[in-house]
């Protein structure tokens, strides 16, 4: 007998019977920078469409995210002054607070999500403090938790430890549980890899490292059962939802890490992978939009049930079927 899956695709109608996978606008949390001063939208050279906004532009940009159906956005904020310490990170009116009650204020139901780190806050840009020339897991682990506290006061609904320092989640929930912030999210960057897919981004915040590189702390690209051991950690210290960032060179790993855990899986679709396809549509090279659907969808596929991603509000626009 002659097997012919071609009849499975005939029509566009049969097709859609027999598909698989779906991407949907509930997917998508969208990535913000946020910055001081007032009606800033600055242009990130590298990343095409995606600015740096102050509090007033970010409510205009929430307000649009809430009417695209876009269930959440998460908030990076660049400090004016930088420190040995990263202290504008946990300041009662550091730039993040004041973003997140703003959120929270004028665009309800929206979901606020934190990115917890120093690199943007630190003087050195590492993503952890220094002592006798090393990133000090303990006395980092410590600070960080008065950053999610902090991010929690203000209304965070999750805090997202992106640092990949040890004990962090445990020591984040621990923190939260005490001051009373029961109710406070954690989504762990649980398998974060030390990644050249970062670069656009550590312009966009400014927070690319001053000496040395991330790799005592972030994960090496060539790992995946370190990836699972990772995962199972935070899952562990009480993370709600665990993360595999970048999504496209590690779609194996949001395959196994979904397969590993059962609690959500989230994937970040970084700034370098929103680089090449800017660039690459600019240049003609590539048809963007569809390259755009197919990556995310291949990162659902994969088996994330979130996707963090500059490209939400595009996707959005496309499958709510106004563009
Ligand atoms: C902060 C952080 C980074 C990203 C998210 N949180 C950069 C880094 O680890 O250097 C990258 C996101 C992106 O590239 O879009 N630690």
């Amino acid at each position: 007998m002659i097997v012919r899956p071609r009849r499975l695709r005939q029509t566009p109608e049969i097709r859609r019977m027999v598909r698989e996978a779906f991407l949907r606008v509930d997917d998508f949390i969208y990535p913000v920078f946020v910055v001081n001063g007032s009606r800033k939208r600055e242009i990130i050279p590298s990343m095409p469409g995606i600015y740096r906004l102050s509090i007033d532009e970010l409510l205009k940009e929430t307000e649009e995210l809430k009417s695209l159906g876009i269930p959440g956005v998460i908030l990076f904020g660049l400090p004016d002054v930088k420190d040995s310490m990263g202290s504008a990170a946990y300041a009662e009116d550091g730039i993040v607070q004041r973003a997140i009650s703003a959120v929270k204020e004028n665009v309800p139901g929206l979901i606020v999500l934190t990115d917890v780190c120093l690199c943007q806050y630190t003087d050195h840009g590492h993503c952890g403090v220094i002592k006798d020339g090393r990133i000090d897991n303990d006395t980092t682990i410590d600070i960080l938790s008065d950053v999610a506290l902090s991010h929690a006061r203000a209304g965070a609904d999750f805090v997202a430890p992106s640092d990949m320092m040890d004990g962090r989640v445990g020591a984040i929930r621990n923190r939260l549980e005490k001051e009373g912030y029961r109710d406070t999210g954690i989504m762990s960057y649980a398998v974060k890899y030390s990644s050249a897919f970062y670069g656009p981004f550590r312009e966009a915040a400014d927070s690319a490292p001053q000496f040395g590189d991330r790799k005592t702390y972030q994960m090496d690209p060539a790992n995946s059962r370190e990836a699972l051991k990772e995962a199972a950690i935070d899952v562990e210290e009480g993370a709600d939802i665990v993360m595999v960032k970048p999504a496209l060179p590690y779609l194996d790993i949001i395959y196994q890490v979904k397969g590993s855990t059962n609690i959500p899986v989230a994937a970040y679709n970084v700034s370098g992978e929103y680089a090449m396809v800017k660039a690459a549509d600019q240049k003609g090279w590539i048809e963007g939009q569809n390259v755009m659907m197919e990556m995310l969808l291949s990162i659902k596929r994969a088996g994330a049930d979130i996707i963090l991603t500059y490209f939400a509000k595009e996707a959005a626009q496309l499958l709510n079927g106004k563009r």
